[in-house]
């Protein structure tokens, strides 16, 4: 079942799209962002709420590789592996990033921060090569440049963790 909040999000979402179809992939992402990846349970109860056939929301989160079915890291990397990326570097840098995580491409690292995963063209050709996190975009990337922004992450969540700490 859906939880008040997910639900509450959704439909205030009700009335930017024309049918409950059209709000698919919207609500798919507001359950993801709660959930963190959509379940079969999580596709089911999408399908509820919409009175839409589960095999239709299967379809839209399988078209949409940004609607995860596998558990995912706290952070997904989404590396562009689009022409001008790969004539600016991309084979390097990919090198480089699963040597710093442990993990190949389509995997998370041990410490379940990050899964990174090959993309195509991010839509920012112009600053080669290119990733996103989460919803930021990296551009002219290089290697320390890398480093520098996987240290910030890192940074972020140790914050976050000691303020939740704090917090309790
Ligand atoms: S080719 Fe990488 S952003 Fe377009």
């Amino acid at each position: 079942m859906l939880s008040k909040q997910e639900k509450q999000q959704i439909e205030a979402k009700v009335h930017h799209y024309p049918n409950k179809r059209a709000l698919s992939l919207e609500a798919l992402k507001i359950v993801q962002e709660h959930r963190g990846w959509v379940t079969d349970e999580g596709i089911a109860d999408v399908a509820e709420a919409l009175q839409l056939r589960p095999a239709e929301l299967e379809g839209v989160a399988t078209f949409y590789n940004m609607i995860f079915r596998k558990p995912v890291g706290k952070h997904v990397i989404l590396l562009c592996d689009s022409v001008s990326c790969w004539i600016m570097g991309y084979e390097r840098l990919r090198e480089h990033l699963t040597t710093r995580l442990g993990v190949g491409l389509g995997e998370t690292s041990v410490d379940q921060q990050f899964t990174l995963l090959p993309n195509v063209c991010l839509g920012a050709c112009d600053h080669a090569p290119v990733m996103m996190i989460d919803n930021a975009h990296y551009q002219d990337l290089d290697a320390g440049k890398i480093d520098e922004i996987l240290a910030m992450y890192r940074q972020q969540d140790i914050e976050r963790a000691d303020g939740n700490t704090t917090d309790q």
